[in-house]
């Protein structure tokens, strides 16, 4: 609930949007993964007493950057929706991220259906309390033939953890003589990471300005364009989404090697 001594509401730090038309179509990330920060920083600038508020309104900001990025043709979007490191937050807040999660996946699986989105989950699904996993578990069976676009929800997610799975489960394979060390490559190796089909992301973006990856896809952004926005994620919009992506088209990529002129 807000406070009653709400403070007046902050001027937008947006930039001015751009123009969709600027996009080049062939030129698009095809994956983009965001760091979705800032919640409760974005309800202490609105006056709220709790950081839930930030978090409630952060979902407005994933349904409109979950369709925005289907109708602007990317194929796989990856969410870091909640980390490793999160569970350590105060209790009432996991409890009500956990809440609100199970109401998203209720309330989404229309829309993704709808928009032809295929939704997977990267993490230790696990980990998660037993009325969230199942509503997650639906969502995913319920859009698995869907082709647009893949929505990759990190939850429960941990880079580290994703890699030393990963090596757990190439040890199992020399264990039972189905693998030997000398075969395993870096190929081989990104096969064992939760979803290797989305291959690696082309965009990180984080949101709120922390300039760190927070143990996101350490893995997966070895070659991948980072861009860091002051925008608050409840803030976080459409015209955001597609200021990232023009600024990644003036970028040269050139993975170590050298640009000919
Ligand atoms: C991101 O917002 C949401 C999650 C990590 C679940 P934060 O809750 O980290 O918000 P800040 O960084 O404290 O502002
Ligand atoms: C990263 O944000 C995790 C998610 C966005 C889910 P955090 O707010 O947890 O990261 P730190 O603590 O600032 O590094
Ligand atoms: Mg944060």
């Amino acid at each position: 609930m807000p406070s009653n001594k709400k403070t007046q509401r902050p001027k937008k730090t947006s930039p001015v949007p751009k123009s969709e038309s600027e996009i080049d179509p062939e030129r698009l990330p095809r994956h983009v993964a965001i760091i979705m920060d800032g919640n409760g920083r974005w309800a202490k600038l609105h006056g709220y007493r709790s950081r839930i508020q930030g978090h409630r309104a952060g979902i407005k900001s994933v349904e409109a950057v979950v369709e925005a990025s289907a109708e602007l043709g990317i194929k796989v979007l990856s969410l870091y929706a909640f980390s490793k490191e999160n569970w350590l937050r105060p209790r009432h807040e996991v409890n009500m991220l956990m809440r609100l999660l199970a109401q998203y996946m209720e309330k989404e699986v229309k829309r993704l259906n709808k928009n032809d989105i295929k939704l997977v989950v990267s993490g230790d699904i696990d980990d998660l309390p037993l009325f969230v996993r199942e509503k997650v578990e639906r969502v995913i069976q319920a859009t698995v033939k869907n082709q647009r676009m893949t929505l990759n929800l990190c939850l429960s997610y941990g880079s580290r953890d994703e890699i030393v799975r990963a090596t757990r489960l190439l040890c199992q394979q020399v264990l039972e003589g189905r693998l030997t060390p000398e075969k395993i490559t870096k190929e081989v190796f990104a096969q064992m990471l939760y979803h290797p089909e989305l291959g690696d992301p082309d965009l990180l973006i984080r949101t709120s300005g922390e300039m760190r990856v927070s143990n996101f896809l350490l893995w997966q952004i070895a070659y991948t364009e980072i861009y860091i926005t002051p925008v608050l994620w409840p803030d976080f919009r459409r015209e955001h989404l597609v200021e990232a992506i023009l600024d990644y088209q003036r970028r040269e990529r050139r993975f170590g090697r050298v640009i000919e002129e």
